[in-house]
């Protein structure tokens, strides 16, 4: 899949939640390159110097139009919420390798928290497509976190679990009844601590297990090695080119 540098444009910027903002955006010239569902885009930002990696949150039909998901944590995420309709972002994308395609055979489970949540609406909608049965889990400390839950529901079927009960089941998603479902794959985004918690319960129960990493990242391009992790075998992966999606079992936990 071949990544581009390309200008697109803001068609909407919307603050749906304190401290987000969803950004939706279409090349100035020509046509979106074809995207994977966990594959990101490095973003330009006049907040740092450098690129801020941002997942591919969803393509709408047609392939014209791409959507960004953005918690403004600092000096880059911040200033993509000055952005409004008209205004233009640089990007280059599609990075990294996305979430495996599930077989026919598969039940999928998509597990998110927090805005981790972002690159599962996109793959969700690519499940649909393929007709292969799916269910998002997400969670969030309280309802008013769940992020982007209309649009998950008008996707496919929507469990929740929020720590103060506010919505959904009380407590963690790895303690969700979901997980007693015949479930065969999860894929999960989400904060570590979430996503080694669900590679170990998927794990016990006998299912397999996608995590997607949000390692910092600097080139996003595989040259300056900021981003690396360690395997279960002692070698260093990196992030932007051999992920950000891993078998969770690829990856040394510890
Ligand atoms: C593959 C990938 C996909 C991502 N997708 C999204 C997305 O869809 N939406 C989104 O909002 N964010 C996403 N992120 C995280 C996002 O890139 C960082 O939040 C962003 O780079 C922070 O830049 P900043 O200049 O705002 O913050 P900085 O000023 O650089 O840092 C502000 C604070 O955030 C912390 N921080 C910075 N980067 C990260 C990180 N990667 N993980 C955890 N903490 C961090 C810093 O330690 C610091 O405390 C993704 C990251 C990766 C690697
Ligand atoms: S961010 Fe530079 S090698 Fe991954």
């Amino acid at each position: 899949m071949k990544k581009e540098i390309l200008d697109l444009q803001i068609a909407e910027a919307t603050s749906p939640w304190e401290g987000f903002v969803l950004l939706k955006a279409e090349p100035t010239e020509g046509a979106l390159p074809e995207c994977r569902p966990g594959q990101f885009a490095q973003l330009r930002t006049g907040g740092a110097l450098l690129r801020r990696p941002i997942s591919i949150h969803n393509v709408e039909e047609g392939g014209r139009r791409v959507w960004f998901l953005v918690q403004a944590v600092g000096r880059g995420t911040r200033w993509f919420q000055t952005l409004k309709a008209g205004d233009c972002l640089n990007a280059v994308m599609p990075l990294g390798n996305g979430f495996g395609m599930p077989g026919s055979g598969d039940r999928v489970l998509l597990v998110g928290g927090g805005v981790g949540v972002a690159p599962l609406l996109f793959q969700g909608q690519r499940l649909r497509e393929r007709g292969i049965p799916f269910a998002f889990l997400l969670g969030a400390r309280s309802a008013d976190l769940l992020l982007q839950l209309e649009e998950f529901r008008r996707v496919g079927e929507v469990f929740v679990a929020t720590e103060d009960g506010s919505a959904g089941e009380c407590g963690l998603v790895t303690q969700h009844s979901a997980f007693a479902a015949p479930y065969t794959l999860v894929q999960t985004c989400g904060p570590t601590p979430m996503m080694r918690a669900v590679a170990r319960l998927a794990h016990e129960q006998g299912m397999r297990c996608e995590v997607s990493l949000e390692n910092r990242m600097a080139c996003g391009v595989g040259a300056c090695l900021c981003c690396v992790t360690e395997d279960r075998t002692g070698h260093n992966r990196c992030v932007c080119t051999d992920g950000p999606v891993f078998g969770a079992e690829e990856l040394n936990w510890d």
